[in-house]
């Protein structure tokens, strides 16, 4: 029987949380939002452990994805159809070079706060309280809107409740059919610039339209015109996190109700935080971003105190150290849990260490660099023996120009034309989708299918 209680990371040290001026609004904020249902459910979570799980054995990838940061005024179906649409397209890829089960969890319907590297942000000599994500304070430059406003916590939990309602639909109403899918794909590898893309892409057709002859379709199998779809967000508003936790009645289990997967990021996991001190007590699958500053020592208390029945699935390692220091960070950590004996799934975050400043002035990242990072990941587990269990992105089903290159390549000079993240810069449809045929390239290496490896 556990004696944690939801609110017992009040009493250790916080850090990127806003410190709210008006008590009064905050409290009825709480109040109000712990009335409200959960957005979701015990038994999903824990059918997402049990399929982590798989990941964690080898016997599933993971795929993590979506805008780094969500807005209230870029709230739209089209953005929500979009970014869905992709990660299934990415899926389909995903699924044929891995020959596995490709886990889908959006980085969606919940994530709207934003650790930050400083407090404070100048423009034009002015100084004002860096933005902090919708859920905190307002983009706009203004003393105003930097203000922190729980109201927004209650647009939030709106914005996230009407994002999964759709994503439900998405997913179980036929908009998610294999075949469709399929569809879109192609239109990607027509291109001549995605010509080392089509052999695979031409696979995936046949296998495709050999099943629809041998009469296997979204009809006669349910599993390929439905998806199983998760939320997942960063659990760092803690104030949000702690009036949507529930008591699940079948275990008597505490569960965030917020989303699916929480994780915990790479400023905030402090041992004796906070946020550790939350996460560790809700029955949800757990993140844990792990960046260049985590030492052994940390890793293994942390592991320790998210994981401690180690449960394949509970507890994902997110690495994200930067094209050219994976080999440097990847091989002590793994060092860590295989002397452990942990039970994790290893995930690559290729985007938050490679973001630079463009010659432009725009912060972005350059596509060869996450490129070069998921290959890092992949070369290290294949050196160690372990199991590469996912990817985690940053991306948008939108053509927007936020990180150069790709084959149909941003330049330094195109990023101020559809730059459009409040946060950091996404992959556009066409950069994540090629980032898909890349690592199902990894994948089919890994799982000795060199042929299909050698041919694309
Ligand atoms: C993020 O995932 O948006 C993020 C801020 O990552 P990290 O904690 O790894 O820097
Ligand atoms: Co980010």
């Amino acid at each position: 029987m556990t004696t944690w209680q939801k609110s017992d990371w009040r009493s250790r040290p916080r850090v990127q949380m806003p410190d709210y001026q008006d008590r009064a609004s905050l409290d009825a904020v709480e109040t109000q939002l712990a009335k409200y249902p959960p957005l979701v459910f015990a038994g999903e979570a824990r059918n997402l452990t049990a399929k982590l799980g798989q990941a964690a054995r080898g016997e599933a990838f993971l795929l993590q994805g979506g805008d780094c940061a969500e807005s209230f005024s870029e709230f739209s179906a089209d953005t929500i159809r979009d970014t869905f649409k992709v990660l299934l397209q990415m899926a389909v890829v995903l699924t044929y070079g891995a020959k596995l089960p490709v886990i889908k969890v959006g980085r969606m319907a919940g994530q709207f706060a934003k650790p930050r590297s400083a407090p404070t942000e100048t423009m034009g000599g002015v100084e004002l309280p860096a933005y902090r994500g919708d859920i905190i304070n307002g983009f706009e430059f203004t003393p105003e809107a930097r203000i922190p406003d729980p109201a927004r916590m209650l647009q939030a939990y709106t914005q996230a409740a009407a994002s999964l309602n759709l994503l439900r639909a998405f997913s179980k109403g036929g908009f998610a059919d294999i075949h469709r899918v399929h569809a879109w794909t192609l239109g990607f590898t027509d291109r001549d610039e995605a010509e080392k893309y089509r052999d695979m892409a031409n696979r995936i057709s046949d296998t495709l339209a050999f099943m629809t002859a041998a009469g296997v379709n979204g009809d006669t199998m349910n599993g390929l015109s439905t998806v199983d779809f998760f939320t997942s967000h960063e659990a760092l508003l803690l104030e949000y996190e702690e009036a949507l936790c529930r008591v699940d009645s079948t275990s008597g289990n505490w569960i965030a109700g917020s989303g699916h997967m929480l994780w915990i990021g790479d400023r905030t996991r402090q041992v004796d935080g906070a946020h550790v001190e939350f996460c560790r007590g809700v029955m949800n699958p757990v993140g844990l971003k792990c960046g260049p500053s985590i030492s052994d020592d940390d890793l293994k208390v942390l592991i320790d105190k998210l994981n401690p029945k180690n449960v394949a699935g509970r507890l994902t390692l997110i690495a994200r150290f930067g094209a050219g220091s994976v080999g440097d960070h990847l091989p002590r950590l793994i060092r860590v849990v295989r002397e452990m004996g942990a039970q994790v799934v290893w995930t690559c975050d290729p985007m938050h260490g490679n973001t630079i400043k463009s010659a432009s002035g725009y912060k972005t990242r350059p596509f060869d660099s996450v490129l070069r990072e998921v290959q890092e990941f992949f070369a290290v587990h294949a050196a160690e023996g372990t199991i590469p269990g996912g990817v985690h992105v940053e991306m948008t089903g939108k053509d927007v120009t936020e990180c150069t290159g790709g084959v149909r390549a941003v330049t330094d000079e195109d990023l101020s034309s559809r730059y459009h993240t409040a946060c950091d810069p996404r992959l556009n449809a066409s950069q994540a989708l090629e980032l898909a045929f890349l690592v199902a390239e990894e994948l089919s290496a890994r799982t000795g299918d060199s042929a299909a490896a050698a041919a694309v």
